[in-house]
């Protein structure tokens, strides 16, 4: 025989199951800000980022994003002068925190119509893991493997998200399907360490390689960006995933 107080125990049990079911409540811990506010959003982006450098953000769904995994970047362009072939395997990407959010277009209340448009910069980031490389950098021959650091100083950026409409329980979801990085850089900085097995020449390679590196940026650059946009989605989408699009913003 079950008494009143376990029946009502049980009620009370299911009724909180299915109350924590219906969606989770946008952490107090971050600023909502007004669609129409983009200062205020881009504050918060920028916020929310250097929280979740190297604890996350769980309460976001956001994983620590400083060292953020790199598994492989495949480069393998060029002509003319400069035809490299390098690839990195089990890289990290350093520094992810750095970057700062200026300004921002869209994140209207009607996610349907709206772009979402981000603009900012990066003082520094860096790629470190081991490569293989091989290939010609201004006629000369350059092969080797070993560890590696790649530097971007002074990133200016410009994203762009793809986005559709995800209507779960009638409520709307942003749902990410692409996203589209730009980038200028100041300088680029590059260490590849033991090229042709001979640190002296591995050195003025290197010294060369950071001489002309606007010449490897133009390599580079695709590659990596194309990498940047699968992180950025990655870290970004289980956002969206886990609160309704509205319920991110203030009234
Ligand atoms: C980055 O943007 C700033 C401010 O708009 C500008 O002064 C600087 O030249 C830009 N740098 C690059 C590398 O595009």
């Amino acid at each position: 025989m079950i008494g009143f107080h376990m029946l009502s125990g049980i009620l009370i049990l299911l009724i909180t199951i299915v109350w924590s079911c219906n969606g989770e409540n946008f952490p107090t811990s971050i600023k909502k800000c007004k669609n129409e506010d983009k200062k205020c959003i881009a504050t918060t982006i920028s916020d929310i980022i250097k929280r979740a450098a190297t604890t996350g953000m769980p309460e976001l769904g956001i994983k620590p994003i400083n060292p953020y995994p790199l598994p492989k970047v495949n480069i393998e362009r060029g002509q003319g002068a400069v035809i490299l072939r390098i690839i990195l395997k089990d890289a990290s990407l350093i520094g992810i925190d750095c970057y700062v959010i200026d300004k921002i277009n869209g994140f209207d209340r009607n996610p349907r119509d709206s772009v979402f448009e981000l603009i900012g910069r990066c003082n520094s980031i860096s790629i470190v893991g081991p490569y293989k490389m091989s290939g010609r950098f201004l006629l000369l021959p350059v092969a080797g493997e070993g560890m590696s650091t790649i530097t971007f100083h002074k990133v200016n950026f410009t994203m762009n998200w793809q986005t559709d409409v995800e209507t779960r329980d009638g409520k709307d979801y942003l749902k990410i399907k692409s996203v589209d990085y730009k980038s200028s850089i100041k300088r680029l900085h590059m260490n590849m360490e033991n090229l042709f097995n001979n640190k002296a020449l591995s050195d003025n390679m290197n010294t060369i390689f950071n001489e002309n590196y606007q010449l490897i940026f133009n390599e580079i650059q695709e590659p990596v960006e194309k990498s940047f946009e699968n992180i950025l989605l990655d870290v970004i989408q289980p956002v969206f995933d886990k609160f309704p699009y509205n319920e991110m913003f203030a009234e």
